[in-house]
């Protein structure tokens, strides 16, 4: 996903290039096809270079001798209006060459902006949504407007989700930034002011930063920050916390961003756990807008979210509905708001996000929060736009991920559901604090138990090695197992390119199982559950087509590692809690099979780890 930078003043770090750069750098796990920066120079001329080679972007920029500057914008893209070319790369200028931007959303009414703006004289020289926004502000200036009124005027017109940045050769000592949905932060530091996309973009500068919400506009100077909202009556923004530093955000020594964050799953469910049990036997959730008694009124929890935190919210319909005996539907965040749910003030919609920025699930939780309901949030970002919208905040606090596939913060997730199951069972009333002590006991020890199975690499390399060849996959299990399976299928699919499904085991013999021959591969999660025999009888079916079989087996159960071909061994836990732990080795299969194929397991092809376009 795009994600923009801004700095203005001196930075003590460097010259201001080079700090847009590594800003640059850390921004590049959003996944971006083309990159650019530009600067004001010492001239007061506006310099700029983009370069459109894909992942080599912005080591390509890092190449050239930028001028000094006092301040300057950079980019990266991931296209979604034109091209990835180098002439729609960001930052895109107007007329003069003199004005520049950068945005990270899409301006849905630009096509008619543009239209107007050409008729009224201005040359268009890029196929994309952003440009008519400096040609816009070109207009304000041209009128005798500052940068800020500009702006302001612009953001008058335009319609759809924007984050941007804008600076201008007429204004060298400052930045206007503005937001309408897309995620912006700004910032004070050492000297400059700062605007970003992301904690990960400026933290090399300041942690010293403050949220902008929607439809607010700030002039940022070096050493002072000025907010106006749509009005133009003066703001103050609102402090983030950052919680990360820059060595988290770096690999720290392992050979890739998702074999860090494997290793660190165990730590990740340990620091979500964190804290979480009051000494009175009580659970603390992280942010509570809602009054016990509100709880209490619930009738209906539906659960929201997209991709890997989509399976994460079908483990939570499993936790939810055993703990506090109240009915969960999870519905795919990109559809939800465009049926008709049934959702009133007696329905808590949860949303599940890693980033809290993905624009489907944050639309799709203000629609309910429209509709009445009450709205809770799971997020790994602190004060992510999501969790500053909800009515209560669950963190999963799994550190920054950095790697486009989704792996410590999935089981997070799955921590955080059976946190919340408990908590929901606790206020109805239908635990007792002293009921809570077993299933937090077995919560506290599954840190341990992550552990071993991520110590299993090796293992699980081995069964990548036989399975090189095979390019045809599908994963099966059944109840927690089964959104087990189709994380596991996720994962495959995402970073080695291989066919992958996930089923419901129960599901083979209504049609897939026509697909299955002498080159298929099932992968079973086939721990000791309630349905283990069933998974069995599935396993014998399958084997009976000729398909290899690849089981996710339980330490110690002879029986099933008989009958699969490849074990995955795991060490036992809590049935709820299985997912987090049975997880472990096709997160490894998965990145095992994906390196004997030379890929990048850390910037899959065509996606991008915040999606903040629809
Ligand atoms: C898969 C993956 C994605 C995300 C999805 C939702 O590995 O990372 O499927 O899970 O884009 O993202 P968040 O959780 O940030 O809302």
């Amino acid at each position: 996903m795009c994600g923009i930078v801004g700095v203005v003043g001196a930075p003590s770090s460097g010259d201001l290039g080079e700090v847009i750069l590594s800003a640059l750098e850390r921004l590049e796990y959003r996944g971006y096809d083309s990159a650019g920066i530009a600067l004001v120079d010492s001239l007061g001329e506006v310099y700029r270079e983009r370069r459109a080679d894909r992942r080599a972007s912005v080591a390509e920029l890092r190449s050239l001798d930028l001028p000094s500057a006092s301040v300057g914008i950079g980019h990266v893209r991931w296209a979604t209006h034109g091209r990835p070319t180098v002439e729609n790369a960001h930052p895109l200028v107007d007329c003069s060459g003199q004005l520049a931007v950068v945005h990270n959303g899409i301006i849905e009414n630009h096509l008619e902006l543009a239209e107007a703006l050409a008729c009224r004289g201005h040359r268009f020289r890029s196929e994309t949504d952003t440009e008519v926004i400096a040609h816009l502000v070109e207009e304000g200036l041209a009128e005798g407007v500052d940068l800020l009124g500009a702006v302001r005027q612009a953001l008058g017109v335009l319609q759809g989700a924007f984050a941007l940045a804008v600076m201008a050769a007429c204004a060298p000592d400052r930045l206007v930034a503005a937001r309408r949905v897309s995620p912006l932060l700004v910032g004070l530091g050492d000297g400059v002011g700062v605007v970003g996309s992301d904690v990960a973009a400026l933290i090399g500068e300041t942690r010293d930063l403050a949220v902008v919400e929607d439809d607010q506009v700030v002039e940022v100077r070096a050493g002072s920050l000025r907010a106006l909202d749509a009005a133009g009556v003066p703001v103050t923004l609102a402090p983030l916390r950052v919680d990360w530093d820059l060595a988290a955000a770096k690999r720290s020594g392992f050979p890739d961003f998702m074999s860090k964050e494997i290793a660190e799953q165990p730590e990740a469910v340990r620091q979500t756990l964190l804290g979480r049990a009051l000494p009175d036997g009580r659970l603390r959730l992280d942010e509570m807008r809602l009054a016990d008694a509100e709880l209490r009124e619930v009738d209906k929890v539906i659960i929201v979210a997209c991709g890997s935190s989509f399976h994460a919210g079908m483990v939570a319909k499993y936790a939810i509905e055993h703990r506090a005996r109240l009915p969960v539907e999870v519905d795919i965040a990109s559809e939800f708001r465009y049926r008709d749910p049934i959702v009133d003030s007696r329905t808590l919609v949860v949303g599940v996000s890693q980033s809290g920025e993905t624009i489907d699930t944050l639309q799709a939780l203000r629609a309910a929060r429209t509709w009445g309901a009450r709205v809770l949030v799971i997020s790994n970002v602190v004060d992510s736009s999501m969790a500053r919208e909800a009515d209560a905040v669950l963190y999963t606090h799994a550190g920054p991920e950095i790697g486009v596939a989704a792996t410590k913060t999935f089981l997070a997730q799955v921590v955080a559901m059976e946190l919340l199951g408990l908590y929901l069972a606790e206020v109805r009333g239908i635990l007792f604090p002293t009921e809570l002590e077993e299933p937090l006991a077995r919560l506290a020890g599954l840190p341990g138990i992550v552990g071993e199975a991520v110590e299993r690499s090796v293992e699980v390399a081995k069964v990548a090695d036989a399975l090189a060849a095979s390019r045809d996959f599908f994963f099966i299990g059944r109840h927690v197992g089964y959104p087990v399976a189709l994380e596991g299928a996720l994962k495959l699919k995402e970073i080695s390119y291989l066919r992958a499904e996930g089923f419901p085991a129960g599901e083979l013999k209504h049609g897939p199982l026509a697909l299955l021959d002498e080159g298929s591969v099932v992968v079973a999660v086939a721990t000791r559950s309630r349905l283990w025999e069933k998974v069995v009888a599935n396993i014998a079916e399958v084997k009976a087509r000729g398909a290899r079989v690849v089981g996710v087996v339980n330490d110690g159960d002879e029986r099933t590692a008989e009958l699969v071909d490849h074990v995955l061994s795991v060490p036992r836990t809590a049935p709820l809690l299985t997912p987090a732990v049975d997880v472990v080795p096709l997160q490894l299969l998965a990145y095992h099979l994906a390196k004997r194929r030379g890929l990048d397991v850390d910037r899959p092809r065509n996606l991008a780890k915040t999606v903040t376009v629809e």
